[in-house]
């Protein structure tokens, strides 16, 4: 199979991003301008590099989650808006300090703020923004889901901890693979998709689009994962074969490497050993996840992670809002086929 996705081809001209967008057009107004207006600081460095990297493009996927998940239980206040830029400006941190950590030298089709401003200016950027986005929560006054905020974003710094410690662990479980990118990237979403309920909503609301984001961040990453060594770089905006070259071990790696041969096995202990890889690997890596079946068997892991979060969705009340996180559940794995 070939993994020549982009964001654009889910079969309709108009995929469920520009739908999202278009429906959350004014509360998107709204967050994109806190999201300026926070980030502005005298020290000039600041509201340079953030604003390179926030106007560098982006999804948006994670405000929009709030902003949906509030509109399909109530509605959206400046307290949504609020929480909706926190979110985003907890994961530009994040970008941030992974591309530090990932040695990434493209982010959103343009090369990392670490190529351009230097590492330190982005860990110490991603740390001001971190911070920016406490004052966004603060200023909702709500206690419980700030609660939940702060504890995602100390579940993702574990979530990247574990990860850096996993490296080259080629015989990785699969659940702690899982347990790793729950913590780096489902608890961002669980969080966001939760926050919708500051302006209303049931405690079992509340527990439905916590399911719902937390599956969808797994699906989400999955999917990351396969693009990693079979999207083109003009699609993901970011280097193919980044994970592999930093001996990351991810889902279609630990599949590939338990239905290979025995001569294949040899080759992922030397070339995820970042000290023995050689430049032509990636393409025998690539290679091997497609005729192993390892990058259809990692989508279809991801497609059962959307299952779930559609299913999750059922405890929402019936809406056009319900409806769309649903398709966005779809379009998260369609970007792989
Ligand atoms: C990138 O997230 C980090 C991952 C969890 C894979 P996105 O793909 O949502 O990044 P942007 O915000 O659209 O650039
Ligand atoms: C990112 O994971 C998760 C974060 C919490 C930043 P990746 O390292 O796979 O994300 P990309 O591929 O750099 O966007
Ligand atoms: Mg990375
Ligand atoms: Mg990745």
């Amino acid at each position: 199979m070939t993994i020549t996705a982009t964001a654009r081809d889910s079969g309709n001209t108009k995929t469920v991003i520009d739908r999202l967008q278009a429906l959350l057009e004014d509360d998107l107004e709204k967050v994109e301008g806190l999201l300026g207006a926070r980030a502005k600081s005298p020290v000039d460095i600041i509201p340079d590099l953030s604003g390179y990297i926030v106007s560098a493009g982006g999804k948006r996927l994670r405000p929009m989650l709030t902003l949906a998940a509030a509109h399909a239980v109530g509605g959206t206040t400046h307290g949504t808006h609020a929480l909706a830029a926190a979110v985003e400006f907890i994961h530009t941190a994040t970008l941030l300090h992974d591309d530090v950590v990932d040695e990434s030298d493209l982010r959103r089709g343009k090369p990392a703020a670490k190529s351009v401003w230097g590492n330190s200016a982005s860990i110490l950027v991603g740390d001001f923004l971190f911070a920016r986005a406490f004052t966004l929560m603060v200023e909702t006054g709500n206690l419980e889901i700030l609660n939940i905020l702060s504890n995602a974003s100390s579940v993702i710094a574990e979530g990247e901890v574990r990860q850096l410690a996993a490296q080259g662990r080629l015989d990785l479980p699969t659940e702690d693979y899982l347990a790793i990118i729950e913590a780096k990237t489902a608890a961002l979403f669980e969080a966001a998709a939760r926050a919708g309920v500051l302006s209303g909503g049931s405690e079992e609301h509340a527990d439905a689009l916590a399911a719902y984001g937390k599956n969808l961040g797994l699906a989400f990453q999955i999917v990351d994962d396969v693009l990693d060594y079979g999207g083109t770089t003009s699609v993901i905006g970011k280097v193919v074969g980044d994970d592999f070259r930093e001996g990351k071990i991810t889902l279609p790696v630990i599949i590939a490497r338990r239905r290979g041969r025995a001569e294949d096995h040899a080759f992922w202990e030397r070339a995820l050993d970042i000290e023995t890889q050689e430049e032509s690997d990636l393409a025998r890596a690539i290679h091997l996840i497609r005729t192993t079946g390892a990058a259809e068997a990692t989508i279809a892991e991801a497609e059962a992670y959307t299952g779930l979060a559609k299913k999750a969705l059922r405890g929402l009340p019936e809406s056009p809002w319900r409806d769309v996180l649903s398709d966005l559940a779809d379009f998260c794995v369609k970007r792989a086929h």
